[in-house]
């Protein structure tokens, strides 16, 4: 798999998603790097773990700064989170119950392709939204 680098260019205007999103990043890389390096199916499924669970969290910080700063089209949004998690989980399934190179492969097209095509496309759209106010004026949610 070719590695992701986050750049200058995929910030999508607020410090704490960059930053989740670069964790995303850096986890798949090291999934990479394990899978190279011929690493047995253990520590594979310990950083497989590691994506779900912090792609869970991400997206629950995500969906917050998206209802607090008024995104239009946030429940859209949800809604693919939702489908990214439940295809996530059930690589991860997959991989649990045959943890072979066969099983690896697509789970990692999957995330890569998320983690590009998802900041740059779908995050993208709610970064003037976020970056207007939503982050500094959270008292007006109600
Ligand atoms: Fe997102």
């Amino acid at each position: 798999m070719v590695q992701i680098e986050w750049t200058d260019g995929m910030s999508v205007g607020v410090e704490m998603l960059d930053q989740d999103h670069q964790r995303l990043i850096a986890l798949l890389n090291q999934l990479d790097d394990l899978a190279q390096g011929g690493e047995g199916a253990p520590s594979i499924l310990t950083i497989i773990r590691d994506l779900v669970r912090y792609t869970e969290y991400h997206f629950e910080s995500e969906e917050r700064l998206m209802r607090l700063s008024r995104y239009p089209d946030t429940d859209a949004h949800v809604r693919i989170h939702r489908d990214i998690r439940r295809r996530m989980v059930s690589f991860e399934q997959k991989f649990l119950e045959d943890p072979t190179q066969s099983n690896l492969a697509p789970l990692q097209a999957f995330l890569s392709n998320w983690l590009t095509t998802h900041i740059l496309g779908e995050d993208m759209k709610y970064r003037p939204y976020m970056t207007r106010d939503a982050t500094q004026a959270p008292t007006d949610a109600a």
